[in-house]
């Protein structure tokens, strides 16, 4: 009699937990999602699942009343449409970007939806400055020299960065960001935004997009992908940048027409690129394909250069980022649950 009781009241009590489907879910999302969890000790299961978000996948989310999505999985009509229609009626993003969310379908379906904007500007702009002097310096084929006992530095030929003039593309929180660092290094900054930031005043001009492209030794692009600023950079403005100089882009990869870069690159107008982001990267980045043959030849072609860097969109990536992304998470969740105004929701 006791134990049956016992059976029926964990069941009320697990009913009444609200359940959430985290997709694109790694190991480091569990550790920073179950801390923040512990410190709360919310009515809530996570129920983690590596796989990505798509219209094959959505069924993962059944009896679940949120889902939580990344940067590559797909919230496009048909995925939302099949979220709604097994009871999901909330989608935290854990992340700035919401270019991957129909928002014309989110709001026909009446659906919540709030994302983390500013997690921490700093780590992302200190990795677009971390990729920037790699490249200049070529710090990471010097590492592998050393470990073969060769000291020679042909090869090795940087620049100073002090002096010269670096053009920011977007000068929102992180493009703001990364200004004050160039700032710091000594470098003269321009910045080019349809809105402004009235900070960015303190760090250098604001130009013309064609202005910044003619003058700037090192372009890094911030602003966020529209249909405006898809292929932003293209066979055109690459014509329009100065020769020699370095691309660097940490914000999302189709600002980037690749195909036009690695003809820049092969012209040797362009003089170096680095990419923390890549417009395909939604069927490599954050897997393990080091046993796999890699079918993307574009992708392919880019790891060929010595001028090119790449990392797989790891600007997000410190423990203090991770920490802030678990905990506005919650914050997003609490504020749908409690019906209050959210000042992370979509569209903002
Ligand atoms: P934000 O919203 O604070 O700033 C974006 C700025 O871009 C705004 O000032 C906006 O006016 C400007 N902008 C819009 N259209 C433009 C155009 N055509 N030309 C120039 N500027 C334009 O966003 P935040 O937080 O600075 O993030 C920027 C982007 O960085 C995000 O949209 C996201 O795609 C990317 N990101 C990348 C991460 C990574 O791990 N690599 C992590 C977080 C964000």
């Amino acid at each position: 009699m006791a134990a049956s009781k016992f059976k029926q009241e964990t069941a009320m009590t697990q009913a009444d937990r609200l359940r959430v489907a985290m997709f694109s879910a790694q190991p480091y999302d569990r550790r920073f999602f179950e801390e923040a969890l512990a410190e709360r000790a919310a009515p809530l299961d996570i129920h983690y699942h590596d796989t990505t978000l798509d219209i094959e996948t959505a069924v993962l989310a059944q009896d679940c009343a949120a889902v939580c999505v990344f940067v590559n999985d797909v919230l496009d009509a048909a995925v939302l449409e099949r979220l709604h229609g097994l009871g999901v009626r909330a989608i935290l993003l854990r992340c700035a970007g919401f270019n991957n969310v129909d928002l014309a379908a989110l709001a026909r379906l009446g659906m919540f939806a709030a994302r983390v904007p500013a997690y921490s500007p700093e780590a992302v702009a200190e990795h677009a400055l971390a990729m920037i002097q790699t490249l200049n310096r070529h710090t990471h084929r010097a590492w592998a020299r050393v470990r073969e006992g060769n000291f020679a530095l042909d090869g090795l030929l940087g620049f100073t960065l002090h002096g010269k003039t670096a053009g920011v593309v977007g000068t929102g929180k992180i493009g703001l960001a990364t200004a004050r660092i160039l700032k710091g290094f000594g470098c003269r900054v321009l910045g080019h935004d349809p809105f402004p930031s009235p900070d960015f005043a303190a760090l250098g001009s604001m130009v013309p997009l064609d202005e910044l492209l003619a003058q700037s030794d090192v372009v890094t692009l911030h602003c966020p992908l529209t249909e405006a600023t898809r292929h932003l950079i293209n066979q055109s403005t690459l014509g329009r940048m100065k020769p020699g100089a370095m691309l660097v882009n940490t914000s999302r990869g189709a600002l980037i027409d690749t195909q036009a870069v690695i003809e820049a690159l092969k012209a040797r107008h362009l003089g170096a690129l680095a990419i923390d982001v890549y417009e395909q990267e939604s069927a490599l980045f954050f897997r393990d394909h080091s046993s796999e043959i890699i079918a993307d030849d574009v992708f392919g072609r880019l790891t060929t250069f010595r001028n090119v860097l790449i990392t797989g969109h790891q600007g997000f990536f410190t423990v203090e980022a991770l920490r802030e992304i678990a905990a506005i998470t919650f914050d997003n969740l609490a504020c749908w649950q409690a019906g209050s105004a959210c000042a992370n929701v979509l569209p903002s």
